[in-house]
Parts: structure tokens; sequence; C-alpha cells
């Protein structure tokens, strides 16, 4: 499986590569500047070498061309990076961890973008895409040292029950991740304006907290 990340040359793109690539999958980081985009891979292939991780870097372009996309920009360039794209991400699942957030001092709020979450709306610009949403709570730092171990839930939603198993079995296939179904696409909108609440917590306990449910007796 070829995984492909739009806007990968950030923490978040980071993170998710290095954990993909080490459970397994050949990761294609993408970024407006293809050459940008190469430093980063060997810059993370370079980190791990015990991990031989199969990480290469190429543009938004390249990286839409995999098996399956990350969404990985800022919320504010997410449109602006797919909209070209459309075609190349017709007929695939596309992940989109992206969160519409604003910082006011010590404090995260959450913005509402049309249709009430940017999953909603990119769904919406790629009606050819199954869009699903995943990866929003995950500390970008953790997740790109591969020597600290992750201990967390992941909720996936998605309006299509094949994008909803192929990022459960993405998700479910990084150690230390549990991957929950958590439903429809409608539940994106409240899965990313929790980020808010989670990254406030983080920065007024200066912790690296993500989400863990008790009480769930089985996720499949
Ligand atoms: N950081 C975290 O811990 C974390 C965790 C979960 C989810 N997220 C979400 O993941 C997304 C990315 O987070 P991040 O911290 O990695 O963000 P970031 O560093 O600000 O941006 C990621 C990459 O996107 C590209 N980019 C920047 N501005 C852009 C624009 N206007 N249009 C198109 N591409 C642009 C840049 O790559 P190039 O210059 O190489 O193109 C940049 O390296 C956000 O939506 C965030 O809410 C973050």
């Amino acid at each position: 499986m070829r995984i492909g990340i739009l806007g990968g040359t950030g923490p978040a793109g980071r993170g998710v590569a290095v954990r993909l690539a080490a459970a397994g999958s050949e990761v294609v980081v993408g970024s407006r500047d293809g050459e940008r985009a190469q430093g980063v891979a060997a810059t993370l292939r370079d980190a791990w070498p015990d991990h031989r991780l199969a990480i290469d870097g190429g543009s938004n372009r390249e990286a839409a061309g995999c098996d399956q996309v990350v969404v990985a920009t800022p919320w504010e360039g997410t449109m602006a990076t797919v909209g070209p794209l459309a075609d190349d991400l017709s007929d695939k699942v596309v992940v989109s961890m992206v969160n519409a957030l604003v910082r006011e001092g010590r404090e995260f709020l959450a913005l509402m973008p049309p249709r009430g979450s940017v999953a909603a709306s990119l769904q919406a610009a790629l009606p050819g895409a199954r869009v699903a949403a995943a990866f929003h709570h995950l500390p970008a730092a953790d997740m790109e040292r591969l020597d600290t171990p992750l201990e967390a839930d992941v909720l996936v939603c998605s309006d299509h029950g094949d994008a909803t198993d192929a990022t459960l079995a993405l998700v479910g296939g990084i150690d230390g991740l549990r991957a929950v179904d958590a439903g429809s696409l409608a539940q994106a909108a409240p899965i990313e304006a929790f980020t808010a609440v989670l990254i406030t917590v983080n920065v007024r306990h200066r912790a690296h907290a993500t989400v863990r449910l008790a009480g769930l007796p089985a996720v499949r």
C-alpha cells in the first residue's frame, strides 16, 4: 500500500509518515515544493535507520497519485491544495486529519468550516473521492519519535463503509493506536472541534495528552 500525504512536510504529516512507514506502508510525503519534500523524507529516513522506513518525497500531485491519501495541510490551505488534484483523488480513500482552529492567547478555539467540518467540506469538493476523518487528536511530536510509545484511540468516521474500513485498517496497523469507528462524516464536526479543547488542555498542563475512551468493550 502506497500512502501519499498532502502537506506532509509539517509536523502532523511527518508524524503520520513515520508511523505508517514503520507499520510497513510505502509513504510519499507531499509538498508544494517537491525538493523540500525529498529533503524532509531523507531526514525522516536518516533519523530512524534501523527501521528502513520507505518514505519518499514529492509534489502534492505525486502524493495524490498514491493508493490512499492523507490530507495534513493547515485548514486555510486545504481546499486550494485539493482543488487542482480532484481528478487524481477521484475513486480514492482520502483521509482528512485537518482541524480548523485559531489560537487566542493560551486558548485554542474551533472554527466552523462550511458543512460543519473540514472533512465534510473536502467530501463536497471531492465528490469522486471517499473521504474519511482520522488522526485529529494525535500529538505530532510523539508521532514522529519512534522511540516514544503511543497509547491512543483514533476516532474514524466516513459516509463510505469501505473508506471507514480502509482507514480503520490503516490506523490499526500503527503500534499503540486503537482505531474506533465513530460513525458517519457528520461526526467529523465534533471530532475536529474537540481538538481545540485538547490542545488547550495540553498548553495549560504542558502535556502531550491525547484521547483514550474508557469502557469501550471491543473495537472491530
Ligand atoms: N501538529 C499536530 O500535532 C497535529 C495533530 C493532528 C492533526 N493536525 C492537523 O494537521 C494539519 C497540519 O498540521 P501541521 O502542524 O503539520 O501544519 P503546518 O506545519 O502548518 O502545515 C503542514 C504543511 O502544509 C503545507 N502548507 C502550509 N501552508 C499551506 C497553505 N496555505 N496551502 C497549502 N499547503 C500549506 C506546508 O508544506 P509545504 O510548504 O512543504 O507545501 C506545511 O509544511 C492541520 O490541519 C492540523 O490541525 C495537527
